[in-house]
């Protein structure tokens, strides 16, 4: 992370815009379950705002100094924080009410592995839990705050077939300013055809 992306996210400013903006909008109607995971927690802005609406929620952060900071944080907490790779969860599938993402699929250097974020997502969810997230969308300014850093933005329309292909059924891909998903895993796997 460069070093405007480290100031960002982790002030004040940004926890507002996540935890006063985006995530009401988007995930304050949806029922989140008991256990709750969240990929890429980082400094923590939507974790403040999940711990509060889950009964356990488990952070998995790839940054070891940020999982750490973020785990003395959270200590005797509801928050478990793990150090681990959200392309390969150490999880059993079906374990997680919802999955959360937030801001971090643009900082998975490729597309295939952003693929198997969304992949690792589907498989811990249980039947009929729910995915959801936000990212930033592409533009010039976007590529300017991240010189030196990951910076690959995925592109609405791809985000929303490979939702639809991993099996996720009522999908909504939101764009304004942002970029915001909704997706459930359906209760029943789709019957075969005949
Ligand atoms: C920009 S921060 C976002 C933090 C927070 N979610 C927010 O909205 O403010 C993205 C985080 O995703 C983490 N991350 C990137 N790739 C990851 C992966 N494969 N597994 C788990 N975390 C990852 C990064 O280390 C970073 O802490």
């Amino acid at each position: 992370m460069n070093e405007n992306h480290a100031k960002l996210c982790s002030s004040p400013e940004w926890a507002s815009v996540i935890q006063d903006e985006v995530l009401p909008e988007l995930a304050g109607e949806l029922d989140l379950g008991e256990a709750m995971l969240e990929i890429g927690p980082g400094p923590g802005a939507a974790t403040e705002w999940l711990c509060k609406r889950v009964t356990h929620l488990t952070a998995v952060e790839v940054d070891g100094d940020a999982a750490a900071k973020l785990a003395e944080r959270y200590a005797g907490t509801n928050v478990e924080v793990l150090v681990g790779d959200a392309t390969d969860l150490d999880r059993p599938d079906g374990s997680f009410d919802s999955v959360g993402c937030f801001t971090m699929l643009h900082h998975v250097p490729l597309p295939e592995l952003q693929d198997r974020i969304l992949a690792e997502a589907y498989r811990v969810l249980r039947p009929g839990g729910v995915f959801v997230g936000s990212d930033s969308l592409d533009s010039e300014g976007f590529r300017v705050f991240h010189e030196g850093d990951t910076c690959n933005p995925i592109d609405p329309p791809r985000l929303l077939g490979l939702l639809r292909r991993l099996g996720f059924g009522r999908v909504e891909v939101r764009v304004d300013w942002d970029l915001r998903f909704v997706a459930h895993k359906p209760s029943r796997e789709p019957e075969g055809e005949d």
